[in-house]
């Protein structure tokens, strides 16, 4: 392929049936490094450490289709907030996962954050909009009707959480960091003045489904987008 471009992967992560973990092993376990594999030793609950073998094996393959190298070769090294990153290629990528799904976004344009969140109704989303929100931001989601208002948290929620992914920091940055562009939702308004200018970042929405909610935030350029669905 030639030209920038940004791809995103979404597939299930476990079937509920105790074939499905053996296979899950079997087929993901001698892909993981080291520290991969104490990781995902340290899991107290089986079907949280196979979800997390499953990740990072599925990981793997999808950069390994990018790379040219076998996936249990590819070093990935982890950043001083927790960030995995490609130590000796010049591939971008992230990933997320929530409930039986996950999603990972790669790029050869600039480093990427993504987020994937399930719709459902917090009672905590009023006290959770007042903590990570905007004055602005506020504003625009109290004048959303009741039906709206869910959706609308989590989509803000996701690009806000993309953003924090995408420079590497996560959370402990503050949501509220980083404002969107209520009128133009594909665009921050405000972002913390030593991760450039709002304008040098994107937000994509990434339709995966009707329960789930997932966005990309990426240096803002001129780029192929491919969405790709693993079965
Ligand atoms: C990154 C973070 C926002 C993820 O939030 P989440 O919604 O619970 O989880 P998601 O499923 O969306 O993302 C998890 C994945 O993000 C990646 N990730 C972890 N830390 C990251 C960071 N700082 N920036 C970008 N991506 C990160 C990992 O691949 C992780 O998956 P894995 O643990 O299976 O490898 C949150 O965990 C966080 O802020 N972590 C940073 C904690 C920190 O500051 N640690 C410092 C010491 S390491």
């Amino acid at each position: 392929m030639t030209g920038l471009f940004v791809e995103t992967w979404h597939g299930e992560l476990l079937l509920a049936d105790s074939v499905s973990e053996e296979q899950t092993e079997q087929q993901y376990w001698h892909l993981l490094n080291k520290d991969e594999r104490k990781k995902a030793n340290a899991f107290s609950r089986k079907v949280l450490q196979l979800k997390y073998i499953k990740t990072r094996g599925v990981l793997r393959e999808i950069l390994s289709s990018y790379l040219n190298i076998e996936a249990q070769k590819i070093i990935i090294k982890t950043a001083e907030y927790g960030k995995p990153f490609l130590a000796e290629a010049n591939l971008f990528f992230n990933l997320s996962h929530t409930g039986n799904k996950f999603v990972v976004v790669v790029s050869n344009g600039s480093k990427v954050g993504i987020d994937l969140e399930q719709l459902r109704n917090r009672k905590s989303m009023p006290a959770l909009v007042e903590k990570c929100f905007s004055k602005t931001e506020r504003g625009y989601w109290h004048s959303l009707s009741a039906e709206h208002k869910t959706i609308m948290f989590y989509r803000f929620w996701v690009r806000k959480e993309a953003f924090v992914k995408a420079v590497g920091r996560g959370i402990a940055l503050g949501l509220n960091q980083c404002e969107i562009n209520s009128d133009n939702q594909t665009c921050f308004s405000s972002i913390p003045g030593e991760y450039g200018l709002p304008s040098d970042w994107k937000i994509l929405d990434i339709p995966i489904n009707q329960h789930h909610v997932c966005a990309v935030v990426i240096k803002n350029m001129d780029f192929q987008y491919k969405q790709i669905e693993l079965k």
